[in-house]
């Protein structure tokens, strides 16, 4: 299968900067040979720029919105456009790029009649709209887009919205209030670290990865560095602690590989200038690694019809 490397340099999603250099760091850290190592084709097409869009006021309560809009519209397009080549790894960039990469996806999906489903690894729920955010900070909204709220002024429209039932949030430990709200009424499956220590990480993510199969799914797997501990991936500007070990990071990329399942990939809120020597972008790289199917050793494939 070829995997297409989509690098988006987008740095507007929040008030830390830095997530521009992301791209270059997974590039450096030896993403295209580990893929090709694993027998994948790999045509990285560089790094993207955003759509033409208005300027941005200096102090406006949603931070950048227009640049935003900008990528959203650019990310819509070319994930669709890639969708249609094969495996698409979108190379962050702040969170703020899933607006766009999972609206443009779930189009593809619509229009192949499938099914789209979402897999968020991440310490937060990214699930505000422009009205509830207190921060103002885009990258804490990309699924309220993409699941059709409101509030979104000025964006694309989500061509095909994903149902809030196809989508499982794992490694949570900071819900603001009113996402906590919006989230207790939305039919998101959401499994946070209490859950996972006292379950272990596998049986939710199992029971996810049955419904998709069930379903025919697509899925895209959304990967947002603070889902790790920050002792193993200290590069990234919302540390939360209590995450998410190396292993348990591994286990879920090769239970993903292993499901046969995942269509497309978002690599996300890496800060290279917060890192230590190169370490967590290279910890993200092993990750895509196990889950485009490094191994120790081979197991029986799991009978996914
Ligand atoms: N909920 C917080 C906010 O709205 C944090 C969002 C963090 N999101 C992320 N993609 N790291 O600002
Ligand atoms: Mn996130
Ligand atoms: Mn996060
Ligand atoms: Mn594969």
């Amino acid at each position: 299968e070829t995997c297409i490397l989509v690098g988006a340099p987008m740095d507007c999603g929040k008030r830390t900067h830095g997530c521009l250099m992301g791209p270059d760091a997974f590039r450096t850290a030896g993403l295209t040979d580990a893929l090709q190592a694993l027998g994948h084709k790999v045509l990285d097409i560089g790094n993207l720029a955003p759509a033409a869009h208005a300027p941005d006021a200096p102090d406006t309560h949603i931070f950048r919105a227009n640049a935003c809009i900008g990528w959203t519209a650019k990310l819509l397009e070319t994930a669709q456009w890639a969708m249609s080549k094969g495996t698409p790894i979108f190379l962050g960039g702040d969170h703020a790029l899933s607006l766009g990469s999972v609206a443009g996806v779930a189009a593809h999906a619509a229009q192949a009649g499938r099914p789209q489903f979402v897999l968020w690894l991440d310490a937060h729920a990214d699930f505000h709209t422009p009205r509830t955010t207190q921060s103002g900070n885009l990258h804490g909204t990309p699924l309220a887009y993409v699941t059709g709220q409101t509030g979104f002024d000025g964006f694309p429209a989500v061509p095909a919205p994903v149902p809030p039932e196809n989508i499982c949030i794992l490694g949570l430990r900071s819900v603001d209030g009113a996402e906590k709200q919006a989230l207790q009424k939305a039919r998101i499956s959401r499994h946070d670290m209490r859950e996972i220590d006292e379950t272990g990480i596998a049986r939710p993510l199992k029971a996810f990865l049955d419904r998709v199969a069930a379903a025919g799914g697509a899925l895209h797997v959304s990967l947002d560095v603070d889902f790790l501990d920050p002792a193993v991936a200290p590069a990234v500007g919302t540390t939360v602690p209590g995450g998410a070990t190396v292993r348990e990071g591994h286990l879920v990329c090769e239970m993903l590989h292993d499901s046969g399942l995942v269509t497309s990939i978002d690599l996300v809120e890496l800060n290279p200038f917060l890192d230590e020597r190169g370490r967590t972008a290279q910890l993200m790289v092993d990750l895509c690694a196990s889950a485009m199917g490094r191994r120790v050793f081979d197991r029986p494939t799991r009978a996914y019809a």
